[in-house]
Protein backbone atom coordinates (compact mmCIF):
# COMPACT_ATOMS: atom_id res chain seq x y z
CA UNK A 1 0.00 0.00 0.00
CA UNK A 2 1.63 3.65 -0.58
CA UNK A 3 2.53 5.50 1.92
CA UNK A 4 -0.23 8.44 3.36
CA UNK A 5 1.26 11.51 3.74
CA UNK A 6 1.06 12.66 7.43
CA UNK A 7 1.67 16.29 8.79
CA UNK A 8 4.72 15.55 10.00
CA UNK A 9 5.44 14.29 6.40
CA UNK A 10 4.44 17.67 4.96
CA UNK A 11 6.84 19.77 7.68
CA UNK A 12 9.73 17.92 6.28
CA UNK A 13 8.97 18.40 2.67
CA UNK A 14 8.03 21.65 3.05
CA UNK A 15 11.20 22.65 4.54
CA UNK A 16 13.28 21.49 1.40
CA UNK A 17 10.61 23.18 -0.89
CA UNK A 18 11.31 26.62 1.42
CA UNK A 19 14.84 26.15 0.71
CA UNK A 20 14.15 26.11 -3.00
CA UNK A 21 12.13 28.84 -3.14
CA UNK A 22 14.63 31.30 -1.15
CA UNK A 23 17.10 29.63 -3.96
CA UNK A 24 14.53 30.93 -6.63
CA UNK A 25 14.15 34.18 -5.47
CA UNK A 26 17.54 35.01 -4.86
CA UNK A 27 17.76 33.74 -8.66
CA UNK A 28 15.37 36.19 -9.52
CA UNK A 29 17.36 39.37 -8.22
CA UNK A 30 20.93 37.76 -9.67
CA UNK A 31 19.00 37.12 -13.45
CA UNK A 32 17.75 41.00 -13.56
CA UNK A 33 21.24 42.16 -12.52
CA UNK A 34 22.65 39.75 -15.39
CA UNK A 35 20.38 40.90 -18.00
CA UNK A 36 21.04 44.15 -17.32
CA UNK A 37 25.00 43.25 -18.46
CA UNK A 38 24.53 40.75 -21.14
CA UNK A 39 26.60 41.12 -24.49
CA UNK A 40 25.66 38.24 -26.39
CA UNK A 41 22.21 38.45 -27.90
CA UNK A 42 21.55 34.81 -27.46
CA UNK A 43 22.58 35.09 -23.82
CA UNK A 44 20.32 37.54 -23.06
CA UNK A 45 17.30 35.96 -24.42
CA UNK A 46 18.07 32.93 -22.77
CA UNK A 47 18.32 34.93 -19.22
CA UNK A 48 15.01 36.72 -19.90
CA UNK A 49 13.25 33.22 -20.88
CA UNK A 50 14.74 32.08 -17.65
CA UNK A 51 13.76 34.86 -15.66
CA UNK A 52 10.09 34.48 -16.84
CA UNK A 53 10.52 30.75 -15.92
CA UNK A 54 11.78 31.68 -12.52
CA UNK A 55 8.84 33.80 -11.95
CA UNK A 56 6.52 31.27 -12.44
CA UNK A 57 8.78 28.55 -10.44
CA UNK A 58 8.26 31.24 -7.12
CA UNK A 59 4.29 31.55 -7.99
CA UNK A 60 4.16 27.69 -8.17
CA UNK A 61 6.24 26.79 -5.19
CA UNK A 62 4.26 29.29 -2.84
CA UNK A 63 0.92 27.60 -3.90
CA UNK A 64 2.69 24.43 -2.79
CA UNK A 65 3.78 25.64 0.31
CA UNK A 66 0.74 27.34 1.28
CA UNK A 67 -1.11 23.67 0.23
CA UNK A 68 1.79 21.78 2.53
CA UNK A 69 0.61 24.76 5.61
CA UNK A 70 3.52 27.05 5.10
CA UNK A 71 2.58 30.46 4.10
CA UNK A 72 5.49 32.23 3.18
CA UNK A 73 4.64 35.89 3.87
CA UNK A 74 3.07 35.57 6.59
CA UNK A 75 4.37 34.20 10.17
CA UNK A 76 7.25 31.71 10.42
CA UNK A 77 5.45 27.93 9.93
CA UNK A 78 7.32 25.07 11.40
CA UNK A 79 9.41 25.03 8.50
CA UNK A 80 11.01 27.91 8.49
CA UNK A 81 12.18 27.47 12.55
CA UNK A 82 14.10 24.95 11.03
CA UNK A 83 15.49 26.27 8.49
CA UNK A 84 16.48 29.24 10.80
CA UNK A 85 17.83 26.90 13.61
CA UNK A 86 19.67 25.20 11.25
CA UNK A 87 21.54 28.04 10.35
CA UNK A 88 20.25 28.21 6.84
CA UNK A 89 20.16 32.06 4.83
CA UNK A 90 16.19 33.12 5.07
CA UNK A 91 14.67 34.18 1.90
CA UNK A 92 14.90 37.56 2.41
CA UNK A 93 18.70 37.63 3.37
CA UNK A 94 19.22 35.54 0.38
CA UNK A 95 17.42 37.95 -1.53
CA UNK A 96 19.49 40.93 -0.22
CA UNK A 97 22.61 39.05 -0.73
CA UNK A 98 22.22 38.34 -4.60
CA UNK A 99 20.89 42.18 -4.93
CA UNK A 100 24.54 43.07 -2.85
CA UNK A 101 26.10 40.40 -5.26
CA UNK A 102 24.31 41.87 -8.42
CA UNK A 103 26.35 44.91 -9.07
CA UNK A 104 29.74 43.38 -8.08
CA UNK A 105 29.07 40.92 -10.76
CA UNK A 106 28.94 42.79 -13.51
CA UNK A 107 32.36 44.61 -12.64
CA UNK A 108 34.84 42.04 -12.10
CA UNK A 109 36.68 40.35 -14.79
CA UNK A 110 39.60 41.16 -16.76
CA UNK A 111 37.34 42.51 -19.93
CA UNK A 112 33.66 42.74 -20.68
CA UNK A 113 34.15 39.08 -22.43
CA UNK A 114 35.78 37.99 -19.22
CA UNK A 115 33.19 39.31 -17.35
CA UNK A 116 30.31 37.76 -19.48
CA UNK A 117 32.12 34.63 -19.12
CA UNK A 118 32.29 34.51 -15.31
CA UNK A 119 28.36 35.05 -14.85
CA UNK A 120 27.50 32.51 -17.50
CA UNK A 121 30.03 30.36 -15.38
CA UNK A 122 28.37 31.69 -12.26
CA UNK A 123 25.14 30.73 -13.57
CA UNK A 124 25.98 27.15 -14.54
CA UNK A 125 26.23 26.38 -11.28
CA UNK A 126 23.43 28.26 -9.59
CA UNK A 127 21.50 25.92 -11.77
CA UNK A 128 23.68 22.95 -10.88
CA UNK A 129 22.20 23.54 -7.36
CA UNK A 130 18.61 24.52 -8.29
CA UNK A 131 19.38 20.74 -10.21
CA UNK A 132 19.90 19.42 -7.03
CA UNK A 133 17.13 20.69 -4.62
CA UNK A 134 14.85 19.48 -7.11
CA UNK A 135 15.92 15.98 -7.06
CA UNK A 136 16.23 15.97 -3.20
CA UNK A 137 12.59 17.34 -2.97
CA UNK A 138 11.25 14.85 -6.13
CA UNK A 139 12.99 11.76 -4.18
CA UNK A 140 11.36 12.53 -1.05
CA UNK A 141 8.09 14.05 -1.86
CA UNK A 142 7.78 10.27 -3.81
CA UNK A 143 9.07 8.53 -0.82
CA UNK A 144 5.99 10.37 1.41
CA UNK A 145 3.22 9.74 -0.95
CA UNK A 146 3.42 13.61 -1.78
CA UNK A 147 2.21 13.18 -5.75
CA UNK A 148 1.73 16.71 -6.21
CA UNK A 149 4.73 18.30 -4.96
CA UNK A 150 6.82 15.36 -6.96
CA UNK A 151 4.81 16.36 -9.79
CA UNK A 152 6.02 20.11 -9.33
CA UNK A 153 9.72 19.21 -8.48
CA UNK A 154 10.19 16.81 -11.55
CA UNK A 155 9.14 19.64 -13.50
CA UNK A 156 11.25 22.37 -12.35
CA UNK A 157 14.21 19.70 -12.17
CA UNK A 158 13.88 19.58 -16.01
CA UNK A 159 13.54 23.48 -16.60
CA UNK A 160 16.73 23.83 -14.65
CA UNK A 161 18.26 21.31 -17.00
CA UNK A 162 17.14 22.73 -19.78
CA UNK A 163 18.87 26.06 -18.93
CA UNK A 164 22.13 24.69 -18.16
CA UNK A 165 22.29 22.71 -21.08
CA UNK A 166 21.71 26.64 -23.01
CA UNK A 167 24.42 27.86 -21.07
CA UNK A 168 27.00 24.72 -21.85
CA UNK A 169 25.97 25.28 -25.45
CA UNK A 170 26.75 29.49 -24.99
CA UNK A 171 29.87 28.39 -23.72
CA UNK A 172 32.23 27.92 -26.19
CA UNK A 173 30.74 31.25 -28.18
CA UNK A 174 31.83 32.99 -24.91
CA UNK A 175 35.31 31.98 -24.58
CA UNK A 176 35.93 32.27 -27.91
CA UNK A 177 35.15 36.08 -27.82
CA UNK A 178 38.05 36.26 -24.86
CA UNK A 179 40.40 34.37 -27.20
CA UNK A 180 39.73 37.16 -29.53
CA UNK A 181 40.06 40.31 -27.43
CA UNK A 182 42.35 39.42 -24.46
CA UNK A 183 44.34 36.43 -26.84
CA UNK A 184 45.69 37.14 -30.58
CA UNK A 185 42.58 35.01 -31.54
CA UNK A 186 41.66 36.99 -35.09
CA UNK A 187 38.04 37.74 -34.80
CA UNK A 188 35.66 35.03 -36.94
CA UNK A 189 34.33 36.59 -40.18
FE1 LIG B 1 17.01 28.17 -12.86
Amino acid sequence: MPHATTDKDRSVIAKYVLEAHGKERQLETALQAQIAGAKLPELQTALVDHLEVTRRQIKDLESRLSELGEDTGGLPGPAKVVEAAAGLASTVANKSLAAAKGPVQLLRGTSPADNELRNVRDCYWNEAEEIAHYRVIETIATQLGDTPTARLARKHREEEEAMQATLEELLPTITRIVAETEGDLPAKS
